[in-house]
């Protein structure tokens, strides 16, 4: 029930209503090409690939608090108050189940909704049996789970995560290391339910939960939604590379003030994002292959807690570039973002690609979708592959598997036979 999900869940309802469109939604507002340039056909993706439509969502969640979703919406500051009070009945209506959580890895957070249970074994019992439930209650046929909780503390994945039988047994014996998304992420596999985590936490990034997802032919994806000055990043050092322009230095800081920045600005918590925001530069660069042009660059990443703000964050890019015999230039990007607004159409894309994908025999025994790494700031991919982090080819890899799941031509810019 933070800022991030009762945007999703308000913005669901509110283009239900046609109130607004659901922009920034590849699923709701893009179009795929199918054959070729002359040819002339682009449908609409949820037309081309069977998607369960926006009518059809319900929805549930779980919080350490408990204000129902209507307040917590209220309390985040995102979405227009006269807004919020149009969809109060629907909103009120969506109230937290209890959490399973632990402060060794939210430390700046502490509420009274929390479950109480000897064991984590059976605290994953208890979130089988709300999964149930909620399912029964809801009368939904399916269901998918996406993570919309706090960024936990930093964690490597050791031997209690190596494989299904440690961590069911690590789970019995209240393992340390076995942090609340993975006992979440446990239980929703369990079930045969998909699962998606927005936030940089180990959780199905490990052994034993790949294995679980793929017996149950439950997908996963993660982790950490691109959203701000990640995606700028994303979108940005591909260009510099194409044109074999160097990089010296980039330096990013963040200011926001919402409970998403409080959060981080614990150090254990910082921690966790700060790898998952690193990692992007090197990846799309590749120091090794063009070491003249990228060897040693120096990459920062600040993010300050600065309450003023809520929501609406700012991002601050210093890049240091050079060009031809060497020269230096700069480029400076200010992007006054909105974090939730940006966040929300992506849990809607996950929920929706998730569930197709557990629909479609050629994806659903696979485990990682690594399909869906358009839309994290660190793919999981299969152990030995490194992420593709270029969001260019991160959406021809999607769009190519839905024509592929189709049995349309893959799409690879050849075109010689224009020519012919
Ligand atoms: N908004 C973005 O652009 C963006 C981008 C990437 C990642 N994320 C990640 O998404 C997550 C959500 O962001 P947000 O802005 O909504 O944060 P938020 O602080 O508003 O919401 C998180 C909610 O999770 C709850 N929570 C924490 N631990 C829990 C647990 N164990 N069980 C149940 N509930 C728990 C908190 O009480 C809080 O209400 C964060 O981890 C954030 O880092 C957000």
């Amino acid at each position: 029930m933070g800022a991030v999900s009762t945007t999703f869940m308000a913005g669901v309802e509110a283009v239900r209503r046609k109130l607004a469109r659901p922009i920034g939604s590849l699923t709701q507002m893009g179009a795929i090409r199918l054959g070729k340039r002359t040819d002339n056909r682009n449908p609409a993706i949820r037309d081309f690939v069977p998607l369960a439509s926006l009518d059809d969502l319900v929805f549930g969640g779980w919080d350490i608090y408990e204000e129902d979703c209507y307040q917590a919406a209220t309390r985040a500051e995102v979405l227009d108050q006269r807004l919020l009070d149009q969809l109060r009945d629907f909103l009120a209506a969506i109230k937290p189940m209890p959490a399973v959580f632990d402060r060794n890895f939210v430390k700046r957070l502490d509420g009274p909704n929390v479950k109480k249970a000897p064991t984590k074994r059976d605290l994953a019992e208890m979130l089988r049996a709300d999964i149930r439930e909620f399912k029964a209650s809801a009368r939904a046929d399916r269901l998918v789970m996406i993570w919309c909780g706090s960024t936990e503390a930093f964690r490597r994945p050791g031997e209690v995560h190596a494989s299904l039988a440690a961590f069911e047994r690590g789970l019995k014996e209240n393992h340390p290391d076995i942090a609340p998304s993975m006992i979440y992420a446990y239980a929703a596999l369990s079930e045969g339910v998909p699962y998606a985590n927005g936030a940089p936490n180990l959780t199905t990034d490990i052994g034993a939960l790949n294995e679980l997802s793929r017996r149950n032919s439950a997908p996963i994806c993660g982790k950490d939604f691109k959203t701000g000055q990640t995606l700028m990043k994303t979108i940005l050092a591909p260009g510099l590379k194409a044109r074999m322009i160097g990089l010296s230095g980039w330096f990013s800081t963040n200011i926001l003030g919402n409970r998403d920045g409080e959060v981080l600005d614990d150090p254990e918590s910082f921690k966790t994002k700060e790898e998952s925001k690193l990692s992007v530069l090197e990846h799309i660069l590749q120091p090794e292959v063009y070491p003249d042009l990228y060897r040693n660059f120096y990459h920062k990443v600040r993010i300050n807690y600065y309450p003023p703000r809520g929501d609406n964050k700012e991002g601050w890019d210093n890049i240091d570039i050079f060009g031809w015999l060497g020269y230096p230039m700069q480029i400076k990007i200010d992007f006054l973002c909105r974090d939730s607004i940006l966040a929300a159409p992506i849990v809607l894309d996950l929920v929706l690609f998730l569930d197709l994908a557990q629909r479609t025999e050629a994806l659903r025994g696979l485990g990682i979708q690594e399909w869906l790494s358009f839309y994290f700031k660190s793919p999981i991919t299969a152990p030995g592959l490194y992420p593709e982090h270029d969001l260019f080819i991160q959406l021809m890899k999607l769009k190519n598997t839905l024509r592929h799941l189709r049995g349309e031509e893959l799409i690879t810019h050849l075109g010689l036979e224009y020519y012919d």
